[in-house]
């Protein structure tokens, strides 16, 4: 990457709006930059072929969000925002022939591919940004994410869209987030993280910015009933909602993740939704 925003330092943290352009850049930017410290830090709890939902550790080979393991094993799956691809490889494992990973980050899929080394188990995976799918309409099954993307988008009516354009009727998108409710408070694991500050209400994005003002990195927020209403208007039906809780033997502190907070607030929000078998390609 070329990108002069590779080296830029941050230089202060705004509130503020942030288009899909300047945010996927931003992404782009921060996951190039920052991919080798968070496989490093995170690939241990994530497992090469593991398959978890957020911080919590919400293990897919024991909640079946994705529906009958049996069942998926004729699917063809796309995941989005699939970083190192853990999760495709874990489907993939389990015997599903077609799965595809796509990520804005190149140096997130040099993991995935180093990964593929180490295990022998190999994901297919594209560049491309979810807000862009570079697939024909009714392609997948099933699209799941865990964390990717969707938290990173400014628009997220438009990137549902998206994911249900791809799908066919009937199909499938599950995906985690942030808990909107986490927007309230700071993003401490500590006694600090406890006490709400800001307006669940305020959509504008965390942007850390450089010293010219331009956006490394970008986060956005969405309240659950936004979600709920950009699930509706892609066309799919919401079909469940998991608040995963922090469970007793989980140790770990992950950014503003930890058993203090989360033993008191959700971390995760888990959106399970399906294409309405009327809806258009
Ligand atoms: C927190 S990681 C989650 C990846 C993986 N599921 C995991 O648990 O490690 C978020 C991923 O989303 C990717 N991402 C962010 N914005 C994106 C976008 N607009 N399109 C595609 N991928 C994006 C990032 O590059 C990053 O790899």
């Amino acid at each position: 990457m070329t990108d002069d925003l590779m080296h830029a330092d941050v230089a202060q943290i705004a509130r503020r709006p942030a288009g899909a352009e300047e945010s996927a850049r931003a992404s782009r930017v921060w996951w190039e930059r920052e991919a080798d410290d968070y496989q490093a830090e995170h690939g241990g709890f994530l497992g090469d072929t593991g398959f978890v939902w957020g911080p919590e550790g919400l293990d897919e080979a024991a909640a079946h969000l994705l529906g009958d393991p049996a069942e998926l094993v004729g699917a063809r799956v796309l995941e989005v925002g699939c970083g190192a691809g853990q999760c495709g490889r874990w489907l993939r494992a389990r015997g599903v022939a077609e799965v595809v990973g796509i990520d804005v980050s190149a140096r997130q899929l040099q993991h995935s591919l180093r990964i593929d080394d180490a295990t022998g188990r190999a994901l297919a995976v594209a560049q491309a940004d979810a807000q862009r799918l570079p697939f024909a309409d009714g392609s997948f099954d099933l699209v799941c994410s865990a964390y990717g993307a969707f938290p990173f988008v400014p628009d997220a009516p438009a990137a549902l869209r998206e994911a249900a354009r791809v799908l066919r009727p009937g199909g499938r998108l599950v995906f985690s987030v942030t808990h909107p409710i986490r927007w309230c408070f700071p993003d401490d694991p500590t006694e600090g993280g406890l006490t709400a500050r800001d307006s669940y209400f305020d959509r504008r994005a965390y942007v850390e910015e450089d010293a010219r003002g331009r956006a490394v990195y970008v986060e956005h927020h969405h309240t659950i009933g936004d979600w709920v209403a950009a699930i509706v208007g892609a066309g799919l039906r919401l079909t469940g909602l998991v608040e995963p809780e922090w469970p007793e033997d989980n140790e770990q502190v992950w950014g503003g993740w930890s058993p203090l907070r989360g033993r008191i607030l959700p971390g995760t929000a888990v959106f399970l939704s399906e294409r309405n078998e009327g809806a258009a390609a």
